[in-house]
């Protein structure tokens, strides 16, 4: 009895000795950092963004315990999602949810990126060799839906295909392979309240100390998701030739402490500290951490005299041209609690400036629309270019198969007069009806402090019955337009020939100008041909009526009988019948 598992750890300690024996790499140590970045915005709103970094190993092979027996080992790096990613052969993934507006007013620290408000999920899928498109598809769709019940995202199983692009213009591959080797998959879905505490919840569960210790017990879901706007990101990416792989969790959310002042039965002061902002104090830090720091960036919009609190283990840097205030948790709480606060100690009220004096975004976008009646109309983007240089931008759209763009009707303005040099080059792929969305990537060229208007005819179809949902005269959600500033050309040097016009070649042209800001308009309903769906309900009521009236009577002729009844003088109590 005793013969088989005695042969079985014999075999097992040869295997280990083996795998002990082989050469291998030296690991690649793991960490875990986390950072908080506060923000005051002139407004007197507050951006908190919360960055969880999570760096590891990633070996493609894995290690061989025993006989035919692999087993990845990963001690931070969470193994429900690594498990995901080898599975399904991604080599990057971004998730986004988000709610609520980004206002264009609120300051933007370039390079950023401003994700449409929904769900929004771009993988970079291994090309395997001998797979079908169909097959490869099938892939991307049974990865979609493995992320989305992972961070109980809702992503509709059947709208996957019809809302899956591939714009390349816009989206830099990352990392070192070859970006043939590689599928771009996008998918983007209007949401109206994409960022919840359903989500949070699986967010927090990947986290090496969850919500019980560090930056992460911050993650308060009753005070982020009161937000102005509210943001979860989680971004994955390996890198096979140095065996590592990085997974970055991000929380960001905009809070209005003047509003939360007020309830409380203040005048409306715009001061704020962590306990005030998430209602949580700060006492224990996460013990994994290697790095865990609070960072409040010194704000330069205010003429009257503010504090920043406390000293204790607090330096000032100048990061990317701003003066930030940098606190070490694990050392400040060495001693106390923390709670960093910034106060105006002379403000009783917050006086909202003056619009002109709010700042001004490199790029303001806005979403245009005519409809001429419900079946027709024109859909666009005005783009400002706020620069004092040429902007060059990549236009973005994905608009659902029954929305029909004209491309031959294009029409581009700056100025309000109509330019050929607007549209540098374009790229447009026609909708199958319930197969695959429009999709139409153009790179612009926008001349210094100039609105560019880009428009073009479409035509909406007809849905079947049961395509249409719950409330169909809500309207029908577009997807915002995307728009992405690339960074200035590089100054010319001796070894490259100095072209300062944009090659689109098979590898992108984003390689030489990262994106350095991505704006997406807010989404715009529109209405469709929606049939009358109160009308069978009208005929069956009437009919109804008539034949309840019509037998009603027939049973009233029928079971009645009618009389005379004499009323005779009291005492004679004598009924004659008819
Ligand atoms: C992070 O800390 C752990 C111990 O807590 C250590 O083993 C690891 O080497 C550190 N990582 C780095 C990159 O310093
Ligand atoms: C557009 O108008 C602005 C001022 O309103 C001007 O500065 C800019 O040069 C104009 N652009 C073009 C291309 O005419």
């Amino acid at each position: 009895m005793l013969a088989r598992p005695l042969a079985a750890l014999v075999l097992l300690c040869a295997a280990t000795a083996r795998a002990l024996a082989a050469p291998t790499s030296p690991p690649q140590p793991e960490s875990y950092r986390e950072s908080l970045r506060l923000t005051s915005f002139p407004d007197g709103k507050v951006l908190s963004d919360f960055t969880f970094t999570l760096d590891g190993p990633w070996h493609e092979r894995g290690n061989e315990v025993a006989l035919n027996t692999v087993a990845h080992h990963h001690t931070l790096l969470p193994r429900l999602l690594t498990s995901l990613i080898r599975q399904h052969r991604v080599a990057s993934f971004h998730l986004t949810l988000s709610s609520g507006r980004w206002l264009p007013t609120w300051p933007i620290h370039l390079p950023a990126e401003l994700p449409a408000s929904g769900i929004e999920l771009t993988a970079w899928l291994e090309v395997l060799e001998g797979e079908s498109d169909g097959d490869e598809r099938k892939r991307w769709q049974a990865f979609t839906s493995a992320v989305s019940g992972l961070f109980c995202a809702g992503v509709v199983a059947d709208g996957v295909e019809t809302s899956t692009t591939s714009p390349t213009w816009a989206v830099p591959f990352e990392g070192p392979g070859d970006a043939a080797e590689h599928r771009l998959y996008r998918l983007s879905m209007p949401r109206l309240a994409a960022a919840c505490t359903e989500s949070l919840t699986p967010f927090l569960s990947l986290l090496p100390c969850a919500s019980h210790a560090g930056l992460s017990s911050f993650l308060n879901p009753h005070r982020l998701f009161d937000g102005e706007w509210t943001l979860i990101g989680i971004q994955f990416a390996k890198d096979d030739e140095h065996e590592t792989a990085r997974l970055a969790l991000e929380v960001g959310s905009v809070q209005d402490p003047v509003r939360r002042d007020r309830l409380t039965g203040q005048m409306g002061r715009r001061e704020f500290s962590l306990k005030s902002l998430y209602d949580r104090a700060l006492s224990t830090s996460c013990p994994v951490a290697n790095a865990s720091t609070i960072e409040l960036v010194v704000p330069t919009h205010s003429t009257n005299p503010f504090s920043i609190e406390p000293d204790r283990a607090r330096v000032l840097k100048n990061v990317d041209g701003r003066d930030v205030a940098i606190w070490d948790v694990q050392q400040a709480l060495e001693t106390a609690q923390l709670d960093v606060s910034l106060t105006w100690p002379g403000e009783n009220v917050f006086q909202h400036p003056l619009r002109s004096k709010l700042p001004v975004p490199p790029l303001t976008v806005r979403r245009i629309t005519h409809a001429v009646g419900v079946e027709r109309g024109r859909i666009g983007v005005e783009v400002v270019n706020n620069l004092e240089d040429e902007a060059e931008v990549v236009w973005g759209e994905s608009w659902p198969w029954w929305l029909r763009g004209y491309l031959s009707t294009l029409e581009a303005t700056l100025n309000g007069t109509t330019s050929t040099d607007l549209v540098a080059d374009l790229d447009y792929t026609p909708s199958i009806a319930r197969k695959r969305p429009t999709s139409l990537q153009a790179l612009l060229s926008i001349p210094p402090r100039t609105t560019a208007r880009l428009l073009l005819a479409y035509e909406t179809a007809s849905l079947w019955y049961t395509e249409y949902p719950s409330d169909a005269n809500r309207g029908f959600s577009v997807p915002g337009a995307s728009l992405t500033l690339l960074s200035p050309p590089p100054p010319p040097s001796h070894d490259t020939p100095s072209s300062s016009a944009l090659q689109i070649g098979d590898d992108g042209f984003l390689a030489l100008r990262p994106p350095r800001l991505r704006l997406t308009t807010p989404t715009t309903l529109v209405s469709l041909p929606t049939p009358d769906f109160s009308m069978p309900y009208n005929v069956i009521i009437l009919t109804s009526t008539v034949i309840a009236l019509y037998f009603g009577s027939v049973l009233n002729g029928m079971v009645r009988r009618w009389w005379v009844v004499d009323v005779a003088p009291a005492g004679e109590d004598k009924v004659k019948d008819e």
